[in-house]
């Protein structure tokens, strides 16, 4: 049996994550809504729809990375391009690329989920990892400068991980939304 359209649309509802960050969570209910409202208007949503946060959306909400033809970036691959090179490439290698002590996250991210993406960030891991022995992977959720840029860090190594932005600083991006500024400033004094 093939699933009809209104199985799809219950898939995509249920969207708030269950133990997520409170940051998370606030950064996660725009999509939410507006999955839920367009899901219920029977729309087909456009993949480059913009959210209230000022991010680009996938056709289920999740944030996602935008890049024109001439390679200009959104803001948010951007931002999270100089993120990632902040408070990540020190163990998981230039551009996600890897390192011996942490996995490449241009690979990883092809088959995590954002949601999966945000726990491990949030709350560390600890497994097998890679090469030395008792790698671990922090728990980075009490650090704003990593919490408070968690979507742009996301939507800069989907981005890697598609193949959709080569290695290196993009050269050309979009004006930073207001909406980001806001972001911030409210992320930042609530630390
Ligand atoms: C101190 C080193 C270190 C830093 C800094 C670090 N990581 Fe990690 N990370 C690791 C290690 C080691 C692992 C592998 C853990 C394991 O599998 O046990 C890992 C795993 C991950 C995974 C899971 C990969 C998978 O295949 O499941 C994600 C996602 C991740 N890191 C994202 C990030 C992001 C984003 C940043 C920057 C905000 C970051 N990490 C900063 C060391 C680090």
């Amino acid at each position: 049996m093939s699933p009809g359209l209104s199985t799809r649309a219950e898939v995509a509802l249920p969207r708030i994550p269950a133990a997520a960050h409170s940051f998370a969570v606030r950064t996660r209910i725009p999509a939410a809504i507006l999955c839920f409202v367009l899901a219920g208007a029977g729309i087909a949503v456009l993949a480059q729809q913009k959210n209230d946060d000022g991010k680009y959306v996938d056709d289920k909400g999740t944030p996602t990375y935008h890049i024109a033809t001439d390679g200009t970036v959104d803001w948010f691959t951007y931002s999270g391009y100089r993120r990632y090179h902040s408070d990540c490439h020190v163990c998981h290698g230039p551009d996600g690329e890897g390192s011996s002590y942490a996995p490449p996250l241009a690979e990883a991210m092809k088959t995590l989920t954002y949601e999966q993406f945000q726990e491990v960030v949030i709350n560390g891991k600890q497994d097998v990892g890679v090469g030395t022995a008792n790698v671990v992977m922090p728990a980075l959720g009490e650090n704003a400068n990593v919490v408070c840029f968690l979507d742009d860090l996301y939507i800069y190594l989907k981005a890697r991980a598609d193949g959709a932005l080569p290695r290196g600083r993009p050269a050309k991006h979009e004006d930073k939304p207001k909406e980001a500024d806001e972001h911030e400033k409210a992320c930042f004094g609530q630390n």
